[in-house]
């Protein structure tokens, strides 16, 4: 993998990747405006004035499909391409599908990368996720850990697709000078998120939990383990900030963290929860259940030194995340997008 080849062994006549930065005219496809990321990007870029963006639900267009893929890219041309479309969830979602997690997301890269050199993107970002990293690295979790041990075996499969698509990114510099940049968020929270307890991360699970427990006036409300695993979270509108401060800024394969580069305790987050949703009851902690990785937290220096940092702290996060729940999920039997 070459952002871990040593310099000396790097390739030397390679195509040259020329530096891409969107313009408020330039065309842009968000893959996957609806989800959090995607969602967060589309937001960010309407903020900022850029008038030209293309967006495809899931059911206009299937991503997993070449044809349709390249279709898409043959008529539409897009500059830039945020790839934010991918099937996601939390540890049971990702243990119990681990075949459709590696296929979908493989199929999507896939063609979406391809499709994008071919047809001439200008730059395409990619987003990973912090699961590539081995399941024992040390912590904060430096970029440079990547394919240094083996991973954790709920998300492997996952992982694996992320990993390749990676892989692909850098690929594609060296051999065709294409310009695909890959992005490593921590945990993600914020609107648009999924609640469904079944297939959702930690953040938004809490959520869902303690709001019910407020309406059905439950004494308590119990978490998994001893709650002091620390976490790192980071708001999808910080996220979209720097994805796109990114396309505009960042050039390079090698891989980079994105996250607040600050951590909590499942606990005080529970409570913190607690306290947001208006929630009086006890919180029981269920220490017979596995706490899982006791610390998982990004190395954000690099991201910090090319001039990136988050601004929403995590209580005005969760409190506007909050909001948003109410409005728009609280009363609906939340059901997995399909
Ligand atoms: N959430 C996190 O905490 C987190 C953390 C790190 C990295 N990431 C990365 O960020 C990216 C986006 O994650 P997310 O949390 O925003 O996911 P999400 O909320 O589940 O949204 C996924 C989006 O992908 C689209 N999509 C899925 N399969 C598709 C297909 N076959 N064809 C076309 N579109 C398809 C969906 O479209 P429809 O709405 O039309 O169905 C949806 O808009 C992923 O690559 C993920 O690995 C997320």
């Amino acid at each position: 993998m070459r952002f871990q080849r040593p310099a000396a062994h790097a390739v030397t006549e390679t195509p040259r990747v020329i530096h891409a930065s969107p313009d408020p005219g330039s065309s842009i496809y968000v893959a996957g405006h609806r989800g959090l990321v995607g969602s967060a990007i589309e937001r960010h870029l309407k903020e900022l004035n850029y008038t030209n963006l293309i967006t495809r639900t899931r059911s206009e267009l299937d991503l997993r499909e070449p044809v349709a893929v390249d279709v898409f890219f043959q008529e539409h041309k897009p500059e830039f391409v945020f790839l934010a479309a991918a099937t996601v969830g939390g540890i049971m979602a990702n243990d119990l599908n681990r075949g459709d997690f590696i296929r979908d997301n493989l199929q999507i890269q896939l063609n979406v990368i391809d499709a994008a050199r071919r047809f001439g993107v200008r730059k395409l970002l990619f987003l990973g996720s912090t699961c590539i990293y081995p399941r024992d690295a040390p912590q904060p979790l430096k970029e440079e850990y990547i394919l240094t041990g083996p991973l954790e075996p709920t998300n492997s499969a996952y992982a694996v697709a992320k990993i390749a698509g990676l892989e692909m990114i850098d690929a594609y510099h060296t051999q065709y000078g294409f310009n695909g940049i890959s992005i490593m968020p921590t945990n993600l929270y914020g609107s648009h998120d999924n609640f469904d307890l079944e297939t959702s991360h930690v953040l938004p699970a809490l959520i869902r939990r303690f709001h019910d427990a407020k309406i059905t006036n439950a004494p308590t409300v119990t978490i998994w383990g001893t709650g002091s695993p620390l976490r790192e979270f980071l708001h999808c509108d910080d996220l979209a900030d720097a994805a796109v401060w990114l396309m505009a800024n960042y050039d390079e394969p090698q891989i980079l963290n994105v996250g607040s580069g600050e951590e909590i305790s499942i606990l005080n987050l529970a409570r913190l929860i607690a306290e947001t949703t208006g929630y009086m009851g006890e919180i029981a902690t269920d220490t017979t259940k596995p706490d899982g990785t006791p610390r998982k937290l990004c190395d954000v220096s690099k991201l910090s030194k090319l001039g990136w940092r988050a601004k929403i702290e995590l209580k005005e996060g969760i409190a506007s995340t909050y909001r948003w729940f109410l409005e728009n999920a609280a009363d609906q039997s939340w059901e997995t997008p399909s």
